[in-house]
């Protein structure tokens, strides 16, 4: 049996839907969720999916082993970064090459980088008129999207469409396509 570990900051719907259709799947299983934040929604998913969660702090992150020492000792096939805000550090990095994988809720290489992320992402889409947008599901290495790209779908901007609207199509094909790429990476 495979094992993912996600890193999540937020509500965590894409951890939750990641879990879920793993646990289905003789293939690989969500062993464990790291977050950042302790007041994050994705703890109490963790909670009721009955899912191992741990919190950590900056120090813990970027200013020793701590974290890279507790997830190798989880011993990941693949660590997926599920909406987890903060910058990888290089010793992650380094530890696990080619093993770790983010989404972003645009078409990168546009709508990316340092504060580009959740409806600032879908409000500047909107702002420049865009007519689509969509997910792309890439390598993580030291800079923020600059990853190889492994998948992109798209989606339609139509004019009547505000930042909400767009955040909405854009989690729908992060639900339908998260896991099926993650299932990929593993077989
Ligand atoms: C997603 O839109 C993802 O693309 C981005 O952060 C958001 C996380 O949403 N990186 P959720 O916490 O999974 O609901």
């Amino acid at each position: 049996m495979k094992q993912i570990v996600i890193l999540a900051s937020g509500s965590g719907s894409n951890a939750e839907n990641i879990i879920t259709y793993f646990k289905e799947k003789p293939l690989a299983t969500v062993s464990a969720v790291l977050s950042n934040k302790h007041t994050a929604k994705v703890l109490d998913r963790c909670d009721r999916l009955e899912v191992p969660a741990f919190y950590f702090n900056k120090i813990a992150f970027t200013k020793s082993d701590a974290v890279v020492e507790a997830l190798k000792s989880l011993q990941p096939d693949l660590i997926v970064l599920a909406g987890f805000l903060w910058k990888i550090p290089s010793n992650i990095i380094e530890a696990f090459p080619n093993k770790i994988i983010n989404i972003h809720p645009a078409l990168l290489p546009k709508y990316g980088g340092k504060g580009m992320y959740g409806a600032k992402v879908h409000q500047a889409v909107k702002e420049n008129g865009e007519t689509e947008t969509g997910i792309t599901i890439h390598y993580v290495n030291e800079h923020y999207d600059e990853g190889a790209i492994i998948f992109q779908s798209k989606t339609a901007v139509e004019p009547s469409d505000n930042p909400d609207s767009i955040a909405e199509k854009v989690h729908q094909l992060e639900y339908e396509h998260f896991p099926k790429v993650i299932e990929k990476l593993l077989i």
